[in-house]
């Protein structure tokens, strides 16, 4: 491991190659080496690196101003993005709240959910049931409805405990997602928690509509998520769609929840809605929230640099960009023939033991028998080995692990929304070779399990 020391610290002591410059879906470190960028960063840069037109408007609002505090000025780049965010969201879901990440974002949708009970009269509401496993972000409220071992358990006494259902791992307990009977399966745990809790102390339901980090590129089984919004609404219970990950077109619309047409109460997204060009993030109210709330004197919760001008800008051109090119469109197709191509994977790797996701989130999971699902042996460490061997052949992929953060290893595929089928070939190749040279390092290993 290189070790230099630094001023820097994130998560560890590894330090990275430098980059140097970035167009498009490349990356180049400052030794020259290129690197595809095969997980948008962290499925963030969806609209490609260096994109010259919001770079350009990104120029043209920096000659004009950088910083407006919100309580002193509107500005036009934030208007005219709350317009243009509403425009893109469902029905009613008009009230736009910006921040600068996914954390904030979701931070902002349960205090602002908090706060409409309040207004409506019904304090006593105030649990927020998510699933587990599942990510919505780092800061303490977003970490109590996060569920993943490894980030959450240290800060368990930090936090106030909420409840949690199993997220519709169909495919991990042999069920068969195709069928509306799974999805109402894992559905009906909904209700089923809302009553074990009183339904009267149930605030809101926050969930991924396709999963991200945590369950890898998990797309619910059908007839679920039309199902807990069923749930949501007889209880009087908010219906919070984290799209962080999902929103601004990853998946093939420009919201997940597109795909079974939802009517959430919050939406949340943040990654490819500025696509990785500044800091931005948005939490999007139904005005049925937001008025109750305003009349009662107001949100009480805001962040300094929310509504930038310079990072709202660069979100409408990125937006624009998306429009403009018809991106959503071509994440829906480039996404197919991408799970085609794993698919072709798997039959020639036996350690893939599922390939899943919608558009351009996709992920394989690593498996040491496909018949009973068990994972590869978690010491292995496969989703970090993976993707070092990959990195260094040049292409970037994202891993988490699979099961609560403990074992299971699964490698999250989503290039920028503008990837061609060359592109599809150059990723599919180094996958293949990446494959080839991982299953060779463990096989002793393996063979010593069995
Ligand atoms: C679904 C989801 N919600 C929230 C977050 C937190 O976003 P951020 O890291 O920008 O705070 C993430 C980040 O990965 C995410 O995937």
């Amino acid at each position: 491991m290189n070790v230099k020391p630094s001023h820097l610290f994130y998560q560890g002591r590894e330090r990275k190659p430098v980059l140097d410059q970035a167009r498009g879906v490349y990356m180049w470190d400052v030794d020259g080496k290129r690197y595809l960028d095969g997980s948008s960063g962290a499925m963030v840069c969806n609209i490609g690196h260096s994109n010259e037109n919001v770079l350009d408007a990104m120029r043209r609002q920096m000659e004009k101003s950088t910083f407006g505090y919100r309580l002193h000025f509107e500005t036009e780049a934030s208007e005219k993005l709350a317009a243009k965010t509403a425009a893109l969201c469902p029905e009613g879901l008009n009230r736009v709240f910006f921040v600068s990440g996914g954390s904030e974002a979701v931070e902002s949708a349960l205090k602002l959910a908090r706060q409409y009970a309040l207004a409506i009269g019904e304090g006593s509401r105030w649990k927020i049931i998510s699933r587990a496993p599942c990510y919505h972000g780092c800061t303490l409220g977003a970490l109590a409805i996060t569920s993943y071992a490894p980030l959450t358990d240290p800060f368990l006494p930090m936090m106030q405990a909420m409840p949690k259902i199993p997220a519709p791992r169909a495919y991990l307990d042999g069920l068969d997602a195709d069928l509306e009977a799974t999805g109402h399966h894992y559905a009906d745990m909904l209700e089923a928690k809302i009553l074990e809790e009183g339904p009267d102390s149930v605030l809101a339901f926050v969930v991924e509509p396709i999963g991200g980090a945590s369950t890898g590129a998990l797309v619910p089984p059908r007839g679920y998520m039309e199902r807990v919004q069923e749930i949501c609404r007889k209880y009087g219970v908010l219906f919070i769609l984290d799209e962080v990950m999902t929103g601004a077109g990853r998946t093939g619309k420009f919201l997940a929840s597109e795909h079974w047409n939802l009517a959430p109460d919050i939406v949340v997204m943040s990654k490819g809605f500025a696509a990785g060009y500044v800091p931005l993030g948005a939490m999007v109210a139904h005005e049925r929230l937001v008025e109750p709330v305003l009349d009662a004197g107001g949100f009480l919760h805001g962040f300094t640099y929310a509504g930038n001008p310079l990072a709202c800008a660069a979100g409408l051109a990125v937006i624009d960009e998306i429009e403009r090119m018809d991106l959503v469109g071509n994440a829906a197709r480039m996404g197919e023939r991408l799970q085609e191509r794993l698919r072709g994977l798997m039959q020639r790797y036996a350690i893939i033991g599922d390939v899943r996701g919608k558009g351009l989130l996709t992920a394989f999971e690593f498996m040491a028998d496909r018949g009973t699902k068990a994972p590869l042996p978690k010491g292995l460490r496969a989703f970090d080995r993976f993707v070092q061997i990959a990195y260094d052949k040049g292409l970037i992929v994202y891993s988490r692990r699979t099961r609560d953060g403990i074992e299971g290893d699964h490698i999250i595929v989503a290039p920028p929304m503008i990837v061609t089928e060359t592109h599809l070939d150059e990723i599919t190749e180094m996958l293949d070779v990446s494959l080839a040279e991982f299953t060779d390092e463990i096989r002793p290993a393996l063979d010593r399990a069995m």
